[in-house]
């Protein structure tokens, strides 16, 4: 889920990144990051610290603050970049789960008010057919679900150990108004046209490789009078406005290990978080829809939550 408020979280999230960077630094200068790269992987502290050529005491401490799920990535990112390497890689499951964990009801309730609620009072009524494209497990559409008892929400996912995840998790809540199928958002079925009130695409369209696949999708499933809603880190298309802005300094390190090498796995150039709010509008408009006016937000200004509806 995007954010673009800094507030008392992000300022220790960001100090904790920074401390992670430092110990990172270390590492590359000490020669422990070349060795952990080399050597044959999963290997104990001891392995480590006899190939890096260092105290194991050290080297424990340094890997109990530096491999973070992020470092676990880096022999991965490192092939990938390569220009003869991978076009990039898959997700790992420990960010599928911090995401999941990251999601608190807490914070999703207060993302529903603060975002969804807004693009729902488009339409009259409360019985609404919604779809949740990307939904990982599941966690805000089960919120959705039930700030929303008399719609009904498909929740779809490429990817099968979130779909199982989310109906474990379904089953224990009880919510009878959500369906999960595992499946991609670049082919929503041709029964499903003009089904959808509302599509809900949080944090997926920077991390897929087939977006345009799946704006045609949804062009087709919504109802001639429905909407959709992209919703993405609030960060820049351009260098010059990423340079000292906090939201994208906290996003980009995630992009760069997770999101960029997930959406390089199609055909074309990967997006990532780097694509950028202005790009990503300006896909959107390409695919033949309307950017629409939420509340007081000037279009032109939109970063976060870009709602769209077909012309
Ligand atoms: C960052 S997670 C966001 C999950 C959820 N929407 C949330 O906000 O908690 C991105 C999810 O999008 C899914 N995804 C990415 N590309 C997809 C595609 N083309 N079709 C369906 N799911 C996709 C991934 O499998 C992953 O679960």
């Amino acid at each position: 889920m995007a954010s673009s408020t800094t507030n008392a979280r992000d300022l220790e999230q960001i100090v904790r990144d920074g401390l992670s960077t430092l110990v990172f630094a270390f590492g590359f200068k000490t020669g422990i990051v070349d060795a952990f790269t080399e050597i044959q992987q999963p290997c104990t502290a001891k392995e480590l610290s006899e190939k890096a050529g260092k105290k194991l005491r050290y080297t424990q401490e340094w890997l109990g603050s530096a491999i973070t799920i992020l470092s676990e990535m880096i022999p991965k990112l490192e092939e990938a970049t390569k220009l003869d390497g991978p076009k990039g890689y898959g997700y790992y499951e420990p960010i599928l789960h911090w995401i999941d964990v990251y999601r608190s009801s807490e914070a999703l309730q207060d993302w529903n008010q603060r975002l969804l609620l807004p693009v729902m009072n488009l339409k009259q009524g409360n019985a609404f057919a919604i779809l949740d494209i990307g939904c990982g497990f599941g966690k805000h559409s089960r919120e959705v679900a039930k700030l929303y008892p008399c719609s009904k929400i498909t929740a779809i996912d490429m990817d099968q150990f979130s779909i199982d995840n989310a109906k474990k998790e379904l089953t224990k809540s009880g919510l009878k108004n959500i369906e999960y199928i595992c499946l991609k958002g670049g082919q929503l079925p041709e029964e499903w046209a003009n089904k959808f009130d509302f599509v809900i695409i949080n944090d997926v369209l920077h991390d897929s490789y087939e977006v345009d696949e799946i704006l045609e999708g949804i062009k087709r499933v919504l109802k001639p009078d429905g909407f959709a809603a992209a919703y993405d880190p609030a960060v820049s298309s351009y260098h010059k406005k990423v340079i000292n802005d906090a939201t994208a300094q906290y996003f980009l390190p995630f992009s760069l290990f997770q999101c960029l090498p997930v959406s390089s796995m199609g055909p074309n150039e990967g997006l990532g978080i780097g694509w950028g709010y202005e790009r990503r509008k300006q896909k959107i408009k390409e695919h033949g829809f309307r950017v629409v006016q939420v509340g007081d937000k000037d279009i032109d200004t939109i970063q976060e939550g870009i709602v769209f509806q077909k012309m």
